[in-house]
């Protein structure tokens, strides 16, 4: 009599967890906590949990777990780090990361271990082109695109010469060809492109070079530390006077209070911008910084509140089963995101097809000036989806 007893009660809680979902979701965050993007990481983290608050703290009716893993921008260290969350602490989702060489190596073990991964800033081309993968989301950009917009401001400008600067590897050379891909088009030579290694901020020799090239404008990919003190520099050596700097929009996004007058009328192109003004917009900033006081939203935090907003269409569309995994990504991959820097959809590479706007530095925003190019989807080169 007791044996069926249990039988039964099995039997129904079984049931029960069929038309339901586990405890809790976890999520993996592997970020830069330390290092020149010690920011950013810091910004996509709050972004995310911002969008969860908002929900009353779940998603799809579940509660989330949270795991972190600093990653220090190191790709040496990525596949290791990656593993610590998917093996160790056994992570449903994985949150990550900023630099191109480590989201390279995480989107990867994210394949390798059919783990959903959802990347809140690295922009590696490869990443929606050869290695485009069902399992894998960008609620951010990829490197070529900001580069592509700032090239065709510069050649609609008029300038005809430019020097591009940058760190040497993915995210600086992507960025930086995508400049010279459409300011060429528009009738444009770029004349050099200047290197130094991630994450080095030693301007000064590179600097000297510009003076004695004299291109008509520089274009430059930095990013967090490294970008607050390269606009310094370029400011102290008095070349803001004599040759316009321009850049993709990550130069003086965050890092406007460190700047300061250094970075007083620059241009950029980035898809957000601060001062867009729309209700949804404006909601987003507002409660974001009641939540986190004395910080700025900035793309970054952007774009941690959209990756959260993509996974809570996949979980939703699974009433919160995670393990339901096909399902939740095709209801990923078709959303439409209702992002603070204006509604986006997903192309077939997991990238968003978005606008991206001419910002200039007034004070400490980054305001929109115009739109540079609209609905820009990335070229998913080799990505065979
Ligand atoms: C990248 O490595 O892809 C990267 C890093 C920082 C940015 C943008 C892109 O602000």
């Amino acid at each position: 009599m007791k044996h069926v007893f249990t039988g039964t009660v099995l039997a129904s809680a079984l049931l029960l967890c069929a038309g339901t979902a586990s405890a809790t979701v976890k999520i993996g965050f592997m970020l830069p906590y330390s290092g020149t993007y010690a920011k950013l990481g810091e910004a996509i983290e709050n972004g995310f949990k911002l969008y969860v608050k908002e929900q009353g703290g779940k998603l799809a009716g579940q509660d989330l777990e949270y795991f972190q893993v600093d990653d220090e921008s190191n790709p040496a260290k990525a596949t290791d780090n990656a593993n610590r969350l998917i093996q160790r602490d056994k992570v449903d989702i994985l949150v990550g990361t900023v630099h191109s060489g480590v989201a390279v190596a995480l989107a990867k073990a994210a394949d390798d271990s059919d783990t959903t991964l959802i990347i809140p800033n690295a922009g590696a081309d490869v990443i929606t082109g050869p290695l485009c993968s069902k399992n894998v989301f960008r609620s951010s950009f990829s490197n070529s695109q900001p580069g592509i917009a700032m090239g065709m401001v510069a050649a609609k400008k008029g300038y005809k010469t430019a020097v591009t600067i940058t760190w040497n590897y993915a995210a600086g050379k992507e960025s930086t060809s995508g400049f010279a891909q459409s300011f060429e088009k528009g009738g444009g030579k770029v004349l050099k492109n200047l290197t130094l290694p991630f994450p080095n901020v030693e301007f000064q020799p590179l600097l000297t070079e510009i003076a004695s090239i004299k291109p008509d404008v520089v274009y430059t990919f930095f990013a967090g530390g490294g970008a607050v003190k390269f606009v310094k520099d370029y400011y102290a050596a008095g070349l803001r006077k004599t040759i316009p700097l321009v850049g993709a929009g990550f130069l003086t996004d965050g890092t406007l209070q460190a700047q300061g007058e250094a970075a007083q009328g620059l241009l950029t192109t980035l898809h957000y911008a601060d001062n867009l003004n729309t209700p949804r917009d404006n909601a987003f900033r507002a409660d974001y910084t009641k939540t986190y006081p004395k910080i700025e939203p900035d793309v970054y935090a952007v774009q941690g509140y959209d990756a959260a907003q993509i996974l809570a269409a996949g979980m939703n569309a699974v009433k919160g089963d995670v393990s339901k995994k096909a399902e939740m990504r095709a209801a990923m991959s078709g959303a439409t995101i209702d992002s603070p820097r204006g509604t986006f959809k997903l192309s077939k590479a997991g990238n968003p097809i978005q606008d991206f706007y001419l910002r200039e530095v007034k004070g400490d925003k980054n305001v929109s000036i115009g739109i540079a190019v609209k609905d820009l989807a990335d070229p998913a080169r080799g990505c065979k989806l």
